[in-house]
């Protein structure tokens, strides 16, 4: 059973599916309905070319208890009708730990086990609601299945000895690769009336840019002002474009080519014809290291360091200024472009579905976990 229920699930839940249907392995995909607008979920999964959810649980917006709790209460009697040997969870949003704390619950009973698919990344940011998802859903996991070689060390400071740990590499990157050449037809800069390799890609969502409306208005005035000399193509999330209309600094957008979010070829037509990047988003530093591009992220921290060390990311000077964003967004795109994959990190290659499926087929005994015995538990630190 896979789970997916936000616009980066998606992506990374597809060549899980495909792969799993290629060995004839019988799979059911559930979509939570986290996210549910047209351009934030059908037409992406039509882009990715995934297939139909076989059980789609509606949930909609909401506060994360409402959201989180939504998601539980829809999902229990789906895994109670279908018992899978295994729940597949990926990334870090409200549908990974809501749907990975009801099968924790409901594993003695079931006999079903939990695999989380980019498990181990951490940005230590506690106040980040992604950074609580993905400790907790590790925690709750039976198979760690990780995208970095150097996140094992986290896993074993966190004592999480009781799971099986397995290296996969990053299956984002399979999608990536798998769209890349169709992407890269669209010739979507000339469509939006800019020239390849020399506009700027923004993407803004995570709520402590766009919530406070001082940062907002910070980061919206500095592309302002980036916009007077480079052009500037920004897809507008939901929620960015929510907080722009509530906060009234539609203004600052003048002078930049905003539009709505687009589909998953798009973006990475658009992020590969990019001179640089500038994002909040996990997604997009993974990808612009793949695709070589130059990428400021607009974060004090990341779980994706690696990122950083490839030469192709930098996070931004913190607290961002009107200034600030400017300068780095120079010395980054100083930088210029790396050909394709020669940053990619070690299993970044387009074939970790095949590695994640081998992992499931392996079986769901973890080393340690015998959950008719109590003292399963008892190595672990207290
Ligand atoms: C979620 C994930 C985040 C991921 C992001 C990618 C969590 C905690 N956060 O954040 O990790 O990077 O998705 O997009 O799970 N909305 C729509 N249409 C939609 C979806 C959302 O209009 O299809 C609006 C709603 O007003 C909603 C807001 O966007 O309240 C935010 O959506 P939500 O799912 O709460 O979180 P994201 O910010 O999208």
């Amino acid at each position: 059973m896979v789970v997916a229920g936000a616009r980066p699930n998606f992506v990374k839940v597809a060549p899980i599916l495909h792969e799993l249907s290629r060995r004839g392995m019988p799979r059911f995909f559930v979509h939570t309905g986290q996210h549910y607008d047209v351009q934030m979920s059908a037409a992406l999964l039509a882009d990715l070319d995934a297939p139909e959810p076989d059980a789609c649980l509606d949930v909609g917006s909401g506060s994360h208890a409402v959201q989180t709790a939504r998601i539980m209460e829809r999902f229990e009697p789906v895994l109670l009708q279908h018992r899978p040997t295994w729940v597949v969870v990926v990334g870090d949003v409200n549908s990974t730990l809501a749907c990975a704390l009801v099968t924790a619950k409901l594993r003695h009973e079931l006999g079903c086990r939990i695999a989380h698919v980019e498990a181990g990344l951490r940005s230590y940011d506690w106040a980040m609601p992604e950074e609580v998802n993905r400790v907790l859903t590790d925690r709750l996991s039976d198979l760690l299945l990780t995208p970095l070689r150097d996140v094992d060390e986290i896993i074993l400071r966190e004592g999480l000895r009781d799971a099986r740990t397995e290296f996969v590499g990053n299956v984002m990157i399979d999608s990536l690769l798998a769209v890349l050449p169709k992407a890269q037809r669209l010739d979507l800069p000339a469509r939006l009336g800019v020239r390849a390799r020399e506009y700027i890609l923004v993407t803004l969502h995570r709520p402590s840019n766009v919530d406070d409306t001082k940062r907002l208005a910070v980061l919206l005035e500095s592309l302002a002002q980036i916009a007077k000399g480079r052009a500037i193509v920004f897809p507008m999330h939901p929620r960015t474009k929510g907080r722009v209309v509530a906060s009234s600094l539609g203004r600052l957008l003048q002078g930049l080519i905003v539009t709505e979010p687009v589909g998953y070829a798009e973006m990475i037509a658009l992020l590969d014809g990019a001179a640089a990047t500038v994002t909040d988003s996990g997604g997009v530093q993974q990808e612009s290291t793949v695709l070589g591009v130059p990428c400021l992220t607009m974060r004090s921290e990341t779980e994706w360091p690696i990122t950083l060390t490839r030469g192709t990311n930098r996070l931004a000077t913190w607290p961002p200024t009107i200034d600030s964003v400017a300068g780095d967004l120079k010395a980054v795109a100083a930088r210029g472009r790396i050909p394709v994959g020669v940053a990619s990190p070690d299993g970044w290659d387009g074939r970790a579905a095949a590695r994640i499926v081998d992992a499931l087929q392996a079986g769901p005994r973890s080393r340690a976990v015998d959950y008719a015995h109590e003292d399963s538990w008892s190595n672990l630190p207290s």
